[in-house]
């Protein structure tokens, strides 16, 4: 297993198997009491995280980050475009080839779809993909699909014959680009895609879901797609990806869940999630904050999992899982009372 995972790139969910998902969530489990604080470990001391963020992010960014100074590594970071050598025209190979030299993994958000597998062929490093345009997120969709398993453990179900309404922007999100490609690696998956048709699922991910075997039904209405699903997946309107943001304006708002909507038509104990950031903006409120007592609001414990789901990555592709517990060291700062 860590043979497969050692010295590779992470940049779409595409190359993963069912059995790789399993062994990431085992390793995820694992981390637990470190990302907790009640353990520590030096396992990666000395070694060092490039971490090029070209885009706007604060949880994938921090969540990369401190994962990897949780297993005991050093984060060099890089935030925007403005302050980098591409603004004098520099390649991204270019740029690829000089910071593999400085650092031994690398995670990257970048704008433009494509641009972090053509940064990784000319790095020399392992690079985890944290979003490349509307293309994917795999380390997103590891981690909601890792809460979407415990949330379902705690009902005695597991993923297989997972009911499923995805919502909102499915053309620009990558999140749900990636979440749908792992969904079609389970058995007797149930999906429903709820979007404006203009903003809907690309094709050939639909297809993808079809061709495995899963059941998708494409929908504009959310008040009839979420009445027998077991997680509602919402998402923002991806304003920075349209042509002109104006056009955005046209569908923020326009499906929107609060706790009156779920409470007449979700199944009791229907778990909710969303990638965040949720737009809070009063037009366009896609999760009303009337939710946030909600027990079944998922949205925190999926940051929370995503920081044991990229600490099990950075294990498995610095091939350092058997030595984690080897490092473990005393926890000075923190006494859990
Ligand atoms: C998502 C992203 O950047 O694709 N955010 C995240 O990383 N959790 C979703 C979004 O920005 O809407």
């Amino acid at each position: 297993m860590c043979v497969k995972f050692r010295g590779s790139h992470v940049l779409s969910v595409a190359q993963f198997e069912r059995g790789d998902i399993e062994a990431i969530f085992r390793i995820a489990d694992h981390m637990e009491p470190y990302a907790q604080r009640r353990r520590a470990t030096r396992v990666l001391e000395g070694a060092i995280l490039g971490s090029m963020f070209f885009e706007a992010s604060t949880r994938t960014r921090i969540s990369f980050g401190s994962a990897f100074n949780l297993l005991g590594g050093e984060v060099r970071e890089s935030v925007g475009m403005d302050s980098l050598s591409l603004v004098k025209g520099e390649s991204l190979r270019d740029t690829a080839r000089v910071l593999s030299g400085f650092s031994d993994v690398i995670c990257m958000r970048h704008p433009v779809a494509g641009s972090v597998a053509e940064f990784a062929s000319a790095s020399r490093v392992p690079v985890l993909n944290g979003g490349d345009g509307s293309n994917e997120h795999p380390s997103q969709a590891l981690l909601d699909l890792y809460t979407i398993e415990k949330e379902l453990a705690g009902r005695g179900r597991n993923i297989d014959g997972l009911r499923i309404a995805m919502i909102g922007d499915l053309r620009y999100g990558r999140t749900v680009h990636s979440l749908a490609r792992l969904l079609s690696l389970f058995e007797g998956i149930q999906v429903v895609l709820v979007s404006p048709p203009e903003l809907s699922m690309p094709a050939p991910l639909v297809e993808e879901l079809r061709a495995a075997g899963q059941r998708v039904v494409e929908s504009d209405n959310l008040e009839a797609s979420i009445t027998h699903v077991d997680i509602v997946y919402s998402t923002r309107i991806q304003e920075e990806r349209f042509p002109d943001r104006r056009q955005a304006d046209l569908y923020r708002g326009r499906l929107r869940l609060n706790q009156a909507i779920y409470t007449q038509y979700c199944e009791p104990n229907t778990v909710i999630m969303h990638p965040l950031p949720r737009d809070s903006r009063a037009e366009a409120n896609e999760l009303d904050i009337d939710l946030d007592q909600n027990p079944n609001l998922a949205i925190f414990r999926q940051t929370d999992n995503g920081l044991l789901v990229r600490m099990a990555l950075f294990a498995l592709v610095l091939d350092v899982v058997p030595l984690v517990d080897k490092y473990a060291c005393e926890v000075r700062w923190y006494t859990p009372g």
